[in-house]
């Protein structure tokens, strides 16, 4: 029988990159696997190659900062017994500028998806897995919340929430069978960035294994934590960085 057989898995912003690796990963493992995202293309298009792969799999699609819509379209699945919150970068994306430059507008968008995101979700299935004695809850934050960027402060900013809220939940519910953590993610080469580049070279030097993260460095590590030899990890951050930062 496969590790995750049995258990329902929902993972947010799954509709590409990391969460969508994560997804592929986690019914590979035997996982039911529900893949949340704001666009519905992007998510039937992973189900479909979950399912293509002799996975299963299905989509809930909602906007995780809007908590009604997350109680209503995470009802309708059933038992969620792991939940990944790695919705994370706003769909208006990055405007990068020192902090006294900073656009306050731009703010609100971060703290949502990253502040109220994992909230929203996370308190939606707590009492699901406290009243089922189980549950894997894993929050993806950043580097650049656990050491710190420049040019990025509100987002390190609402990424520093998810570790925090990971701690303090893993204090109230261990005893109920149910982990929390956080992976933290360096540099991720989502957009297969041709990595001779100039500036990409530049950007290595920062990183001991000379390469940026991949979807599937971060789906090892929540495949871990959500198996049976990861139950005895809880209220940790995991840096996943390459060694980036080796503290
Ligand atoms: N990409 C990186 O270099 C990097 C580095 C450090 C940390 N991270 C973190 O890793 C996680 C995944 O990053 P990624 O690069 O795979 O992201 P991505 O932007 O490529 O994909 C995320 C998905 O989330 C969806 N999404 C956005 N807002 C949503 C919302 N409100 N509700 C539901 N879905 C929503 C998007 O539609 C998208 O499909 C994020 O939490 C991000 O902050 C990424």
């Amino acid at each position: 029988m496969s590790e995750l057989s049995g258990r329902t898995a929902l993972i947010t912003g799954a509709g590409q990159n990391v969460g969508a690796q994560t997804a592929r990963v986690l019914a590979s493992a035997g996982a039911r696997v529900i893949v949340n995202d704001l666009f519905a293309d992007r998510a039937e298009t992973v189900v479909e190659q979950i399912r293509t792969a002799g996975g299963s799999a299905q989509t809930a699609v909602c906007d995780v900062t809007d908590l009604a819509a997350v109680t209503e379209t995470f009802g309708q699945v059933g038992d969620i017994d792991i939940l990944v919150n790695n919705a994370g970068i706003p769909i208006t994306g990055f405007s990068m500028a020192n902090f006294a430059d900073d656009d306050p507008a731009t703010w609100k968008a971060f703290i949502d998806l990253n502040v109220y995101g994992p909230m929203n979700c996370t308190h939606t299935v707590l009492p699901g897995m406290i009243a089922r004695g189980w549950g894997r809850i894993i929050t993806i934050s950043s580097e650049s919340a656990r050491v710190g960027d420049r040019k990025l402060g509100a987002y390190a900013a609402s990424k520093g929430a998810g570790p925090a809220l990971m701690r303090s939940v893993a204090k109230e519910v261990g005893r109920h069978g149910i982990t929390c953590n956080s992976l933290s993610l360096a540099t991720q080469n989502n957009a297969g960035l041709d990595e001779a580049s100039d500036m990409t070279l530049r950007q290595l030097k920062a990183y001991q294994v000379p390469r940026l993260g991949s979807a599937s460095d971060v789906a090892a590590a929540i495949a871990w934590l959500t198996s049976d030899d990861g139950a005895w990890v809880t209220g940790q951050t995991i840096p996943i960085n390459g060694g980036y930062a080796t503290s």
